[in-house]
């Protein structure tokens, strides 16, 4: 279970969480909407203690995050797997040694034939060739380096997973590989995870609950249908320019 309780933080005198709540239950999607800049990015580093409440606090699997001391924190993040908003791969190593990072487990990150299996197995859930496993990143397209940051985040089988905005950049086709990689390694392994998006569509898909960060508090939560059905004016605000940005991105598609 995830839970942030009366999260504040700010940035010198840029408020940016005032008085945040949130749970996310085991085995649940909590799909994190809002728009750019209002601090979704920020509230999933507090969950696996990248960033630190000024108040509030935030509980992971059991443990006060804010309070953890450096091994406690170690330990709590193998079991959380993260997906970067811009990939963050590390550019001198090749695809197959990112993807091995995510192998936590000590014993089976030293194990050769594990990692390779493991990576070759990763690499084919976020639908890439095997042979991308011998590139480096440098040699990539966005859309394949996110991919791989998502092949890192799940190699070592977490239990929690953190998106921050792990479709954006993919074409639809990618797109829907990664919302149905969500769902399954929901559905089977029961994996608790938060879903940052700007993609309303997508999130709705996956998630079983929505929540609406705006102007630095939890606006809205509910089930999608939900929120569909939300008369707030912020909810209902936010919805409707998602819906002109898929209608304009549409006909800019289908136009000859
Ligand atoms: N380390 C930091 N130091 C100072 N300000 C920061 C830091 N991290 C984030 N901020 C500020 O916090 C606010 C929220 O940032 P955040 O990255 O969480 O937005 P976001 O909702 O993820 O936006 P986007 O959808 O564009 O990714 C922004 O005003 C940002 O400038
Ligand atoms: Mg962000």
């Amino acid at each position: 279970m995830i839970e942030l309780l009366d999260v504040h933080k700010r940035f010198l005198d840029n408020v940016v969480l005032d008085g945040v709540s949130l749970d996310v239950r085991d085995g649940e999607t909590v799909a994190l909407l809002g728009p750019s800049g209002v601090g979704k990015s920020v509230t999933l580093k507090m969950i696996n203690g990248l960033l630190r409440p000024d108040t509030g606090d935030v509980i992971v699997d059991g443990l006060h995050v804010p309070q953890l001391k450096r091994k406690e924190l170690a330990e709590l993040r193998s079991k959380i797997g993260y997906v970067f908003q811009y990939g963050a791969l590390f550019d001198s190593m090749s695809v197959h040694e990112n993807i091995r990072l995510g192998i936590t487990d000590e014993a089976c990150y030293n194990d050769a034939a594990y990692c390779e299996n493991r990576v070759l197995e990763c690499l084919r859930l976020v639908n890439l060739a095997p042979d991308v496993a011998d590139k480096y990143p440098a040699q990539l397209s966005g859309g394949m380096k996110k991919r791989v940051g998502i092949a890192r985040a799940i190699a070592g089988k977490p239990k929690y997973l953190l998106y921050d905005e792990p479709t954006s950049g993919l074409d639809p086709v990618n797109a829907d590989v990664i919302d149905g990689l969500m769902e399954r390694l929901q559905q089977e392994l029961g994996v608790t995870s938060v879903v940052v998006s700007h993609d309303v569509r997508g999130s709705f898909r996956v998630a079983d609950r929505v929540a609406l960060l705006w102007q630095a508090k939890i606006r809205a939560v509910g089930t999608p249908d939900e929120i569909l059905a939300s008369r707030d004016s912020a909810v209902q605000q936010f919805l409707e320019r998602d819906l002109e940005m898929a209608l304009i991105h549409n006909e800019a598609n289908s136009g000859g």
